[in-house]
């Protein structure tokens, strides 16, 4: 049995560290917040999701000494020109809650044409050994939908009540969680990652 490669998540959620921790099992890799560390906040500054998730990796790795993970993830609406994007967070405005930011994607949506709805959730993660490491593992997930103006459903968080997901004939917020877990955006880039993690580095069985 080898040794237990310890691996910063940078990011200060514990839903987020549950989930990935989850799927991490079987890796020998243990991953720990980085609020353990009291690793302080940055600015997303990035103009795109990977780099922002690389910001936040380098920054966790930086305050660490540990390899770091990090995400960033965002929904985007086509005839918005990818909109609201890295800004998802923040469409409403610095520090908008979730429903301010809902409700304000949902008035932009009702001016589109209902066959031009087209919408997807991104998710990028990328995995830094250390700060200064020049070349990244970097995963995508793509989660394909539909931006409705009738919110629906309870589960999830965000923009999940307004993204209708066409194979299961509801809103991500009206899929049970466990579904969701599988299909999302942040499951298919985990997925990817952990398989090349696997591919790259011998995370010893
Ligand atoms: P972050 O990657 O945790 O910074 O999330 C960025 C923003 O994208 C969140 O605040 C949500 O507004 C949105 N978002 C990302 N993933 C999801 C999701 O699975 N459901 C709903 N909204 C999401």
């Amino acid at each position: 049995m080898g040794k237990i490669k310890r691996v910063v998540l940078a990011s200060n959620n514990p839903g987020k560290l549950r989930e990935i921790s989850e799927m991490l099992v079987g890796l020998h890799l243990e991953l720990l917040s980085q609020s353990e560390f009291k690793v302080p906040g940055i600015q997303e500054t990035g103009a795109t999701f990977v780099e922002n998730a690389i910001l936040k990796a380098r920054n966790a790795a930086r305050h660490t000494g540990l390899p770091a993970i990090g995400d960033d993830s965002g929904i985007e609406v086509d005839a918005l020109n990818g909109e609201p994007g890295i800004y998802s967070s923040r469409y409403a405005g610095e520090g908008a809650s979730d429903e301010a930011n809902l409700i304000k994607l949902v008035e932009v949506v009702r001016q589109i044409p209902e066959d031009k709805r087209i919408t997807r959730f991104i998710c990028l993660m990328v995995y830094l050994r250390h700060p200064t490491d020049p070349s990244p593992i970097i995963a995508e997930g793509i989660w394909e939908g539909i931006a409705v103006t009738e919110p629906k459903g309870k589960n999830g968080f965000g923009y999940d009540p307004m993204f209708f997901v066409p194979g299961y004939n509801c809103t991500s917020a009206e899929l049970p969680p466990e579904i969701k877990n599988q299909i999302s955006h942040r499951a298919q880039a985990l997925k990817k990652l952990i398989a090349q993690l696997n591919t790259a580095y011998t995370c010893a069985k």
